[in-house]
């Protein structure tokens, strides 16, 4: 018999791409699930139109003055939606009592304090914010545990190697009898460009990611390919996985999501659509499967499906992160919180799409790389000191060029 208890669901980073991808799935599921919270940082008529949709219990904007305004409108509008303001209230509404499941869909390390007050709440939380398990790493997988949490990827690849993973998987490669994983990569925007054809992109031609509509924090990493580095450091996290245990395979199709080999040479993938709905469709309903419109693969219209080796060359984000995940302790939050500001500053135009690399590897080679993470403190901390030394280095870099024109 069909089970009638709604499940409350709160969704941090509502009005971002993934945010939005999950309330279509849950627009077709409105018997299972109930709106508990949505947050955003400070896109209000957005959060209007979302609240009047799915009239949540809450509305959290970061932004003051972008929170009064939607409490105005709501209330013009009979809403009974209440809207909270600031960052405290984030970690509120993960933690609600009727919020069941969190989907972590804040986009950089400003999603780490709601995402594990979720988790310290023993939640189900659905983890498309890769960057605070990155920089969070045993820390974070240590909290899981402690808490009871349920921890489900978003991420389509990880997704992916989730659910081609033996059910009783429990971080012992070996018990189970795998041999690596393969995380699969689109390759990007530039994956054919030639290197030095890459030196005057705009950030309008790295966010034109060819099979994935995106936020533009995370579509300047797919160009980069910071972004598969950043999923081989949360594939070793999630799966207790070593690095030299996690292939890259660029495959342009986007249709393999990731692969599993096991010992006597079978590979399990998982394919589907490149559409965000289907992981976020699977973790909602784990360990059922929910019944969705989502359209089948077409196998003919694809016809193939082709595979190359990544390019650690054009592509020194991928060094990087393996190096960084090598050296482990606070290395994989410096260069996070590094690459974070190097973007930012690409997509405000002020250094080149080529910089952000070089960017990264000199100050990853600046900080101790051995600096424990043992707690939120120890992460918060190393996290603000990376961004304030990428600024002033940035801004210290355009200087010295100012000088040389001028
Ligand atoms: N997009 C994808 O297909 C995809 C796939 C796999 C994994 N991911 C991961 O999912 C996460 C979200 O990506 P996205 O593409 O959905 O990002 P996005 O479109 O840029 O959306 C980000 C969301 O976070 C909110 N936000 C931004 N800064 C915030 C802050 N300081 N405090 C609180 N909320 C803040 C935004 O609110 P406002 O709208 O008000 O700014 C928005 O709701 C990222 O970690 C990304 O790596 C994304």
């Amino acid at each position: 018999m069909e089970e009638k208890v709604s499940r409350g669901v709160t969704i941090l980073g509502s009005t971002g791409s993934v945010g939005m991808s999950t309330l279509q799935v849950l627009a077709e599921q409105r018997e299972k699930f109930h709106i508990v919270a949505l947050t955003a940082f400070s896109q209000a008529e957005k959060m209007f139109e979302q609240c009047l949709l799915f009239t949540p219990q809450y509305a959290v904007l970061v932004d003051t003055s972008s929170a009064q305004w939607l409490t105005k409108k709501l209330h013009e509008a009979g809403s009974t939606t209440k809207v909270l303001a600031g960052r405290k209230n984030l970690e509120y509404t993960a933690s609600l009592p009727d919020a069941e499941i969190v989907m972590a869909a804040i986009v950089g390390v400003a999603g780490l304090c709601a995402t594990l007050a979720a988790i310290t709440a023993g939640k189900t939380v659905l983890l498309a914010n890769k960057e605070s398990l990155v920089v969070g790493g045993t820390f974070f997988m240590d909290a899981v545990k402690k808490y009871g949490a349920t921890l489900l990827p978003i991420d389509s690849e990880h997704n992916a190697i989730f659910q081609c993973l033996p059910e009783t998987y429990a971080g012992d490669k070996t018990k189970s009898g795998i041999r690596r994983i393969l995380l699969t990569a689109s390759g990007g925007p530039f994956r054919t460009t030639p290197a030095l054809d890459m030196r005057n992109v705009t950030p309008d031609q790295a966010c034109a990611h060819p099979q994935w509509k995106m936020g533009r924090k995370i579509s300047v990493d797919c160009a980069t390919m910071m972004n598969k580095g950043l999923e081989v450091i949360e594939a070793h996290f999630l799966f207790h996985i070593a690095p030299k245990h996690i292939q890259i395979v660029v495959h342009p199709q986007s249709i393999i999501h990731s692969l599993v080999e096991y010992t006597d040479g079978s590979v399990i993938a998982q394919l589907s659509n490149p559409d965000m709905k289907t992981p976020i469709a699977h973790a909602l309903g784990y360990p059922k499967r929910l019944n969705t419109s989502i359209p089948s693969l077409d196998f003919f219209k694809i016809s193939q499906l082709t595979f190359e080796e990544p390019d650690f060359i054009k592509f020194p984000c991928l060094r990087l992160a393996y190096k960084a995940l090598e050296e482990g302790a606070g290395a994989p939050a410096i260069l996070n919180a590094a690459n974070e500001i190097a973007v930012e500053a690409f997509l405000k135009e002020r250094i080149r799409f080529v910089d952000i690399p070089r960017i990264l590897a000199s100050v990853l080679e600046h900080f101790p790389r051995t600096l424990p993470i043992r707690t939120l403190t120890d992460i918060i901390r190393l996290d603000k000191a990376v961004r304030k030394f990428t600024q002033t280095y940035i801004i210290n870099e355009l200087q010295s060029v100012e000088q040389k024109v001028s």
